[in-house]
């Protein structure tokens, strides 16, 4: 059956402007690094991508990596750009990176000038896109001079490759010496993809403060940290996936925290996944929050987070009690 987007699909969403930039992002964008690749269903994967934008989530994150094989998630996003969601490429953000390993030899990882350049033209390919609305270093690359890597940036927005910039995984300090880069150039740094959740707050050590500072904005990703902050291993972890979960940091020992969230949570009306995305939210300091699902009602519930944003001074310290 042929897709119409719903005409009331900018009726719910909260846009937030990306740091001191023209651009907004949704509040709640999608990720796809899991679950849409050659290897799942492709009809899932369109379902959630034109229920994401029914419900105003008008930002996709992929990488060049994502999907398996890697790349498969931007040959979907690309099939779905073309197909549902032809005409609407003007009401969309689709961000795509580079950084990670990607093909064999000297040339498919990392933060060379070769790399990411040739890494971009192959995912616009894959997407069928002339452009992607944001382009990031997917990771800091301690053998390229970083002016390399950020001369790399700058150049694929003058051809008009990216709108616009950003990097991932950087710590503070090669944050710092990339933005002043990318200033000097002419090209500013848009934005940072970092991780941040109730369980892995290294942001709020000065680089939250920085890019404030700097007028960059912030998208957070697995604000569920990879599904613990969730309901889904509340009643315990299922035996034959507890060392897989353990190795993506989902231990018996975080779920009995969880647990404990969950009860404010439940106070709050929320489901601790709500709570999770709106405690990244809190305050306004992070612009829009990378969630992965691959249900159409874990999208829905997580789009809901946004209907209860406040914390109490009460709830901050009880959360910060738990994790402590
Ligand atoms: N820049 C980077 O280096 C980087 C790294 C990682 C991720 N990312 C971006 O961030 C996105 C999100 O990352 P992520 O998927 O690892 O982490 P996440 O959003 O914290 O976790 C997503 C997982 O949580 C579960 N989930 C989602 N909503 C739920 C709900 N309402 N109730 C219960 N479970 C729910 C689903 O797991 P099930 O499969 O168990 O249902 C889903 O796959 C990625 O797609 C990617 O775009 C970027």
């Amino acid at each position: 059956m042929s897709y119409s987007p719903s005409g009331k699909r900018y009726n719910e969403m909260l846009y937030n402007r990306v740091g001191k930039s023209g651009l907004k992002l949704p509040a709640i964008s999608l990720g796809l690094w899991q679950h849409f690749g050659e290897t799942d269903v492709y009809a899932n994967c369109k379902e959630i991508v034109c229920r994401a934008f029914d419900l105003g989530i008008t930002h996709f994150d992929l990488a060049n990596n994502y999907g398996n094989p890697p790349g498969s998630s931007e040959d979907i996003i690309g099939r779905i750009l073309n197909t549902e969601l032809e005409g609407y490429r003007d009401e969309i953000l689709i961000t795509t990176k580079a950084g990670y390993d990607m093909w064999s030899g000297p040339y498919g990882e990392w933060g060379s000038k070769k790399y990411l350049v040739a890494s971009l033209d192959q995912s616009l390919r894959r997407m069928g896109l002339d452009y992607v609305d944001m382009f990031y270093s997917h990771r800091f690359d301690p053998d390229t001079p970083l002016e390399e890597t950020m001369g790399a940036l700058d150049l694929i927005v003058r051809q008009g490759k990216a709108l616009y910039v950003g990097i991932s995984n950087y710590d503070l300090e090669n944050t710092k010496k990339a933005v002043q880069i990318l200033k000097d150039l002419g090209t500013p740094c848009l934005i940072n993809q970092p991780s941040y959740s109730m369980f892995n707050r290294w942001i709020e050590d000065g680089l939250q403060d920085f890019l404030e500072e700097e007028g960059i904005g912030t998208i957070i990703f697995q604000p569920m940290q990879r599904g613990l902050i969730t309901n889904t291993y509340l009643n315990g972890i299922p035996a034959d996936r507890a060392e897989s979960l353990k190795e993506i940091g989902i231990t018996e020992e975080r779920i009995a925290k969880a647990r404990k969230l969950n009860e404010i949570a439940v106070r709050r009306e929320q489901s601790l996944a709500q709570m999770a995305i709106a405690w990244t939210l809190r305050g306004g300091r992070v612009a829009s929050v990378l969630a992965g699902a691959d249900k159409i009602l874990h999208v829905e519930e997580n789009v809901k987070a946004l209907n209860n944003l406040e914390f109490s001074k009460e709830e901050l310290s009880e959360i910060d009690e738990i994790l402590k």
